[in-house]
């Protein structure tokens, strides 16, 4: 279940979010780690890299971002004409605040022929030092695509280890950050899971620690994943992320089995989104992101060149 709606008439709540949405000209935009009722309801439902691009294609004028920081800040940054709130200004990710801007310069400093590359998930300052951002979707693409040889991956050790093991002839320098929710997929929660469900498919985010991500059978976004599943004739799948993926999964996949690794698989902070969050944050014009122009400058470059380099 990735059910948190806690009271009220839903269905009310519902068509008060539907009328609110055309008398302010807004569009829902949500992860697939947020709950269940919230991903039915949202306009547009994706990874980090669909929601960014998304965000620069909408035409209305609000953006109500179903997520965590950082991603309401890249839609403002892409878009700073348009009102983007957040559902929940508490919604934060922990890994977005794990490098600083100093440990940024120590690197710089120490290495000529460096790119700095940022993972999305980050604040707006941690974007605006860095050369380019990437998401799990194209961070392999655009890392090969770099002329640098020297790559400062950051916030995320894990994905920016996993990046390395594929692009061989640059050298890699990582930060110690990592995502809460996926260190705590083990390589023996998994190893359990597969001994229980030996015919099922072991599905990956690059966010989890090495050890577990060598066990499986496929890496990738969380769109990665569900694209996977849904193109697979296999028929049961464990499922290594999040598991607000599931909604997804099981609505493409009716007639598959996913199972979860364990009882952690929850981004806290993606569960702060819920409808009547959602319904007053449109009616009052609620959580509006307010970024500085300086550092909105700098961040703009990073994220435009991710854009950039993933067509
Ligand atoms: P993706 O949806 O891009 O795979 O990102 C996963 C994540 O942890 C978002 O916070
Ligand atoms: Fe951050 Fe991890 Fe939650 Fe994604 S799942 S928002 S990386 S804490």
């Amino acid at each position: 279940m990735n059910k948190c709606f806690i009271g009220g008439n839903v269905l009310s709540i519902i068509d008060d979010i539907k009328r609110l949405k055309k008398e302010k000209n807004a569009v829902i935009l949500a992860h697939y780690y947020v709950c269940d009722e919230v991903q039915e309801i949202a306009d547009f439902v994706g990874d980090s890299y669909y929601l960014s691009k998304k965000a620069t294609e909408v035409p209305e004028s609000m953006i109500v971002f179903a997520g965590v920081n950082f991603m309401g800040e890249s839609a403002k940054i892409l878009n700073p004409e348009k009102t983007v709130v957040m559902v929940d200004a508490n919604a934060d990710c922990p890994m977005a605040h794990m490098v600083t801007p100093e440990k940024i310069q120590e690197i710089r400093n120490k290495y000529d022929d460096i790119a700095v590359c940022c993972y999305i998930n980050s604040t707006v300052q941690i974007k605006a030092y860095s050369d380019v951002c990437v998401t799990s979707s194209n961070a392999l693409n655009i890392v090969k695509s770099l002329p640098n040889k020297n790559i400062f991956f950051i916030p995320d050790g894990n994905l920016g280890r996993y990046i390395s093991k594929e692009v061989t002839d640059k050298n890699f320098i990582f930060n110690d950050g990592y995502c809460p929710v996926h260190v705590k997929i083990t390589k023996d929660d998994i190893l359990a899971k597969k001994s229980q469900y030996p015919n099922a498919k072991v599905l990956i985010h690059p966010e989890c620690i090495p050890d577990a991500v060598e066990l499986a059978d496929y890496a990738g976004s969380t769109s990665g994943i569900i694209d996977y599943a849904t193109k697979s004739d296999n028929k049961e799948f464990i499922i290594a992320t999040e598991k607000g993926v599931l909604y997804e999964l099981k609505t493409k996949n009716p007639n598959k089995s996913f199972y979860t690794v364990n009882d952690n698989q929850i981004c806290p902070d993606m569960k702060f989104v819920t409808l009547e969050k959602i319904k007053n944050v449109i009616e009052n014009t609620e959580n509006v992101v307010e970024l500085s122009d300086e550092l909105m400058v700098g961040a703009k470059n990073a994220l435009e060149e991710m854009l950039r380099l993933a067509k």
